[in-house]
């Protein structure tokens, strides 16, 4: 093989996604490899909320717009996703760290991991075991390690405490909620209502949830009184807001004194809203978190937290995650297919986390 024609979705501009976006083929020829350089064909990546802000222009971190992101580009650009599951195709002459066949993920953010193969050095990239399922390590980087870090890094939690979190049903939750169970955390999840929602209590009380609500007992005072019993006696210490508005409002009122509010996210688009009495009586401590900047304000806690996680999965703590997978053909792919594919995740992404499978 002396080189491969790859395929990436980009934007040059920022804006919404079905306006923004295009597919850029280029070749990346192997056969001249740098001592360092690697090349890998992509497995798997997610659609998460935060690439699609990048593309909006709305995240505070994004790639560059850039002429050097990738080969051949006639302006620049900056290529969408930020992981992925890799499989190394290519090494260097000095490369000893990875061979042909490894599966490997980004070791950075702003990776740009929505495309068919890339060209890097050996260190963008962090090794991950085949012990492991495809959709659980292209997406072992962002939730479940954000997870583990708002469960680890901001209270001590003991076995037998309590956190509380709303949007309990995101990969995020799941995550949260599973490796609570593993610490010996008891979890209070609040989700939207629907139909079935019996079915997604059953669902999260199977990946261990100690209890879930949702959102009308969320914000019933009466309803305040059947927390209490569950929790006997005991506070909660961290709480977990993915959603913001009232449901935070909720969520920051069942937190006990001097306990810590953690927000990651804002999938309601409303603004937190936290009463004045929660500061002032019991010790509030609300702050946000972002894994990106929590990565950089303690040393190696991106490949620490990823170690910790991958254990935990291949000790069987953590189910296999759930997506709305799509598979692209690479031999069979053009242009436009790949941009269709990427566009229909986009769009279907509100409906649940779609995984993009390449074969
Ligand atoms: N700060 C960080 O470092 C960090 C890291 C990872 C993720 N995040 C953020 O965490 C959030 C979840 O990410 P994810 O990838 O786990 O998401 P996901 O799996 O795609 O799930 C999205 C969740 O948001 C809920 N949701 C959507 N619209 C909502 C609304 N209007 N009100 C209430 N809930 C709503 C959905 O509820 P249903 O289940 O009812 O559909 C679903 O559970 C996102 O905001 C993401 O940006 C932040």
């Amino acid at each position: 093989m002396s080189s491969v024609t790859a395929r990436a979705i980009i934007y040059n501009a920022y804006g919404e996604p079905a306006e923004t976006l295009k597919c850029h083929a280029y070749k990346i020829d192997v056969a001249s490899l740098k001592p360092d350089d690697v090349v890998v064909e992509t497995v798997a990546c997610p659609i998460n909320p935060s690439d699609i802000n990048q593309i909006q222009g709305i995240y505070p971190s994004r790639p560059p717009i850039s002429v050097d992101s990738l080969p051949e580009l006639k302006s620049p650009a900056a290529v969408c996703g930020n992981e992925g599951l890799f499989k190394i195709i290519a090494t260097g002459s000095n490369v000893s760290n990875f061979k042909k066949g490894d599966w490997c993920i980004p070791a950075d953010v702003n990776f740009g991991s929505w495309c068919t193969h890339k060209r890097g050095l050996d260190r963008d990239f962090i090794k991950v075991p085949q012990t492991i399922s495809v959709n659980q390590a292209a997406t072992i980087s962002v939730n479940p390690s954000s997870a583990y870090q708002m469960l680890t890094c901001f209270e001590e939690l003991k076995p037998g405490d309590w956190f509380i979190q709303n949007g309990a049903n995101s990969q995020v939750g799941r995550a949260a909620i599973q490796i609570g169970k593993k610490l010996g955390l008891n979890s209070l999840n609040i989700v939207r209502n629907r139909d079935d929602i019996d079915k997604l209590v059953a669902d999260l009380t199977a990946l261990g949830a100690t209890k879930v609500i949702t959102e009308d007992d969320n914000g019933s005072k009466e309803f305040g009184k059947t927390i209490k019993s569950w929790l006997d006696g005991k506070q909660i210490k961290l709480g977990m807001n993915c959603v913001g508005g009232s449901s935070v409002t909720g969520l920051a009122r069942k937190l006990g004194p001097d306990a810590t509010l953690l927000t990651y996210g804002g999938m309601s688009m409303k603004p937190v809203i936290l009463p004045t009495s929660l500061f002032i009586f019991k010790n509030l401590t609300a702050k946000g978190f972002w894994i990106t900047g929590n990565i950089k304000r303690i040393p190696n806690s991106r490949v620490d937290t990823i170690k910790a996680v991958l254990k935990m999965i291949e000790d069987g703590d953590l189910a296999e995650p759930t997506y709305n997978e799509t598979k692209a053909k690479v031999s069979d792919l053009t242009d436009k297919k790949l941009l269709d594919i990427f566009t229909a995740g986009l769009a279907n992404s509100k409906k649940g986390k779609q995984l993009i499978l390449f074969e």
